[in-house]
């Protein structure tokens, strides 16, 4: 079971970011985290981070040929990125979108993504521990 988690575009700075939103916790922290909880569910995950939208894109099609399942946060790019939505479109393995803060709940740019139709699971405004969620939920669905 391989997982790949992909964060994108100022996802890196997250720790600097407002921490009312994002809860204060560096990249660093977060995917040492996912790592942990990866390995208690049994599950092989590598965790990527860019501000290259290409990057990124070539990321999703790099896990193409090994991932059985994607966790994704593109950040901003979610709200109008339809080249990453072309790129997880290709997936035939479940996809969690996830967001640490409550993108509905925010301004009205962020309650559209333009990634959630393809989405198996979204995960909104749950912290870190929205990573965790979607981590079981692609387990469980390996293993149904
Ligand atoms: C985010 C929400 C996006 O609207 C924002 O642009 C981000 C982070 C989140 O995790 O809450 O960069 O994806």
């Amino acid at each position: 079971m391989q997982v790949a988690v992909l964060n994108g575009v100022n996802l890196d700075v997250v720790g600097r970011r407002d921490a009312t939103l994002y809860g204060g916790i560096s990249l660093d922290e977060l995917e040492t985290r996912i790592y942990e909880w990866a390995s208690q569910l049994g599950c092989h995950v590598r965790c990527r981070q860019t501000n290259s939208e290409g990057e990124y894109v070539d990321w999703c099609h790099d896990a193409l040929d090994w991932a059985d399942g994607m966790i994704v946060n593109p950040g901003a790019w979610s709200h109008y990125s339809y080249a990453i939505h072309d790129a997880l479109e290709l997936f035939a393995v479940p996809i969690v979108e996830v967001h640490l803060s409550n993108v509905d709940d925010r301004e009205e740019w962020r309650r559209h993504s333009v990634i959630a139709e393809l989405a198996a699971k979204r995960v909104i405004g749950k912290g870190p521990d929205g990573y965790k969620e979607a981590l079981e939920f692609v387990v469980a669905r390996a293993s149904s």
